[in-house]
């Protein structure tokens, strides 16, 4: 069933609070990417414009310490925000109490307030993360209406998503929330074929939910990066000193006998002999020799991921095919990156930080259908799990 979506809403006058998922790299204050934040400027800007009052909630990191409360503030994303948005946006260094409920009170219509990260809760026995009842209560009594836009945190059953949503009569999807619902949605269960995943990254165990997911649905599953070299010693396989999940050899053979051959892992690597960009490498078929370590697929799996991707009328893709971070290890990544950029009748979604990366570092974002501002929610969504953040947003 469809989704309440912020623009159902009657925000006129209202304060509205929205979950956004402001959870960006940040480093002494410095904010390495805002892509998150562009992403939620279509709801916030929605609100504003509809003379809505938007009072915005986020975590940001994971705060143990009073430490990490110093080094996490949200201070500095709301002067992106105000700079994004191009009008001055309150920030309130707290996330509850007289000067916040104040600020809100004050607030007129159009106006935008930023609170503190919601994490500083969790110094006092994980109020957010552990969605403390209370909280949720109190943070809903601030507003009139609530808005989830934080399809990134959708994983997550915090007091500040589920909790709120829970003390409000309904809950509405923000624009952010329903695109991403809608591309990763389509690419579960409505694909148009043929539907290739390509997945990668280190390890057999973070994917393998998705894997058994995606095995019925998809038409082909392109496995790179690290993991292959587990697929590689359940086939019995040399891997020299290629990563392996010694304790998920049986998993990958069961993967294999269920996927048939929809499974396509790399039939050549690069190999070099120790994990350094300069270390001597070459590209091998099959086996890895003793003393190589397996860093990227080869120009032959390249060349066959490519023919299979030509085709392809749907694609997600998920996880580098190497270590791409390195020059030398970079170019499966980078090839594959480019051939989704080339697809012309395609719907493209590329979701994980580094897939991500690999798009941005090529300037092929803009070509690309989706890319989702969602790690770990993203990964769940296609797992076929449901998510707690956006099981709480009302039908219509
Ligand atoms: C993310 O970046 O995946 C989300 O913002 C959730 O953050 P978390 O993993 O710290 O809960």
């Amino acid at each position: 069933m469809a989704k309440l979506i912020v623009s159902d809403l009657d925000v006129k006058d209202k304060k509205v609070l929205i979950r956004v998922d402001f959870n960006v790299p940040i480093k002494d204050g410095v904010i390495g990417n805002d892509n998150r934040i562009v992403a939620a400027l279509p709801t916030i800007q929605y609100v504003i414009d509809h003379g809505g009052k938007a009072i915005l909630l986020s975590h940001l990191g994971r705060i143990k310490t009073k430490e990490d409360e110093e080094k996490l503030s949200l201070r500095p994303v709301a002067e992106r925000l105000s700079e994004l948005l191009k009008k001055p946006v309150t920030f309130i260094p707290e996330t509850r109490g007289t000067e916040l409920e104040t600020a809100i009170n004050d607030m007129k219509d159009g106006d935008v307030l930023v609170m503190e990260n919601t994490r500083f809760e969790d110094l006092d026995g994980k109020k957010e993360s552990g969605n403390d009842p209370e909280l949720g209560k109190y943070w809903a009594s601030l507003g009139d209406l609530f808005v989830n836009d934080a399809f990134g945190t959708a994983h997550r059953a915090h007091a500040s998503n589920v909790g709120i949503a829970s003390n409000m009569p309904q809950t509405a999807a923000g624009f952010l929330m329903e695109k991403e619902i809608k591309f990763l949605g389509d690419a579960v269960d409505d694909p148009k074929h043929p539907f290739v995943a390509i997945l990668g990254g280190a390890k057999v165990s973070d994917k393998i939910g998705v894997i058994s997911n995606l095995v019925p649905k998809a038409d082909h599953i392109l496995i790179g990066g690290g993991m292959t070299y587990t697929f590689y010693a359940a086939k019995g396989m040399s891997i020299g000193n290629s990563l392996v999940e010694t304790d998920k050899i049986d998993l990958a053979k069961q993967i294999m006998a269920e996927a048939g051959d929809k499974l396509v892992l790399p039939v050549d690597s690069v190999v070099a002999t120790e994990f350094n960009n300069d270390a001597p490498h070459k590209i091998v078929d099959g086996d890895i020799p003793d003393g190589y370590m397996a860093l990227d697929i080869g120009p032959k799996t390249i060349a066959e991921f490519k023919d299979i991707l030509k085709d392809a009328k749907t694609v997600v893709w998920n996880g580098p095919m190497g270590v791409f971070e390195m020059s030398n290890y970079a170019e499966g990544t980078l090839e594959v990156g480019k051939a989704l950029g080339d697809l012309k009748d395609a719907t493209t979604i590329i979701g994980g930080g580094d897939s991500t990366a690999a798009a941005v570092q090529l300037g092929i974002a803009d070509k690309i259908t989706h890319i989702s501002t969602g790690g770990g929610a993203s990964l769940e969504y296609l797992e076929g799990k449901t998510l707690p953040g956006i099981a709480a947003i009302s039908d219509k």
